[in-house]
């Protein structure tokens, strides 16, 4: 079709690995692993589609709340799977990025991330953003402080704070999201990208996020070529 539309940024909240485990009387960490291999091939398809960019939420500021037992196995399984996945970005010429605090993440998970993004930084095919121990609420409050600092600093002037240049100083300076998906059947945000996310349309899905296979994003583009943006405005062709 000529002129279907391919989003530039999308977003994906990966929800519903703990469901998957359950009705296949699996742990819940089984539901991480597979949801994790999910994660590897869902990107490079995306990428290959012609997405620019495409953010995942992989574990909240609030996913803390939960037992020891998974938060572990999760963090394990990021420190692993970051480690034995570089080559695979590389040959796929990904660049990853990280989202959210540093704090209380361990040294072990920060290293990790911070090896997956330094070895992937040249790569020019896509950035993967990956959205760990973030929250919406304290990207926003992170970049207010960022910017009082240089007003503090002298770097800038109140007056020149707007938009846009809140945008550059978000965790990873990205174009606005396009397209929002969360899967699982859940109808919230969760506080995911809530500056970044203001015009995204959504789409939620019913399969859990390691059901979430080529098809379904193929399902999720044509829900989304649609789709009508207005962006407040009229669309005068209508
Ligand atoms: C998403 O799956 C992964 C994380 C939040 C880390 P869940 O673990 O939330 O799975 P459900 O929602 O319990 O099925
Ligand atoms: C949102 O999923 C966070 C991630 C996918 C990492 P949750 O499963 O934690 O969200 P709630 O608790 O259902 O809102
Ligand atoms: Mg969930």
């Amino acid at each position: 079709m000529e002129d279907y539309k391919i989003p530039k940024h999308v977003g994906i909240i990966l929800d519903g690995n703990g469901r998957w485990a359950k009705e296949r009387g699996l742990k819940r960490s089984e539901g991480h692993k597979e949801g994790f291999e999910t994660l590897k091939t869902i990107s490079k398809y995306i990428f290959k589609k012609g997405v620019k960019v495409l953010s995942v939420f992989a574990f909240s500021t609030e996913n803390f709340k939960r037992s020891n037992e998974e938060v572990d196995y999760l963090m394990n399984l990021f420190i692993k799977g970051f480690k034995s996945s570089i080559k695979e970005f590389n040959d796929n010429n990904i660049k990853v990025v990280f989202s959210g605090r540093k704090e209380p993440l361990k040294d072990k998970v920060y290293e990790a991330m911070e090896e997956l993004s330094y070895k992937t930084k040249d790569n020019t095919g896509g950035i993967l953003n990956i959205c760990l121990n973030y929250g919406g609420r304290a990207e926003i409050v992170d970049t207010t402080k960022k910017l009082v600092n240089a007003v503090l600093n002298g770097l800038i002037n109140v007056e020149d704070i707007n938009e846009e240049l809140f945008e550059e100083n978000l965790y990873n300076n990205l174009p606005p999201m396009d397209l929002l998906i969360r899967t699982s059947g859940e109808v919230r945000i969760s506080n995911f990208m809530l500056y970044q996310a203001a015009y995204a349309e959504m789409y939620f899905p019913k399969s859990y996020f390691p059901d979430f296979k080529e098809e379904e994003f193929d399902k999720a583009l044509d829900v989304y070529n649609k789709r009508d943006r207005r962006f407040g405005g009229i669309n005068e062709k209508k």
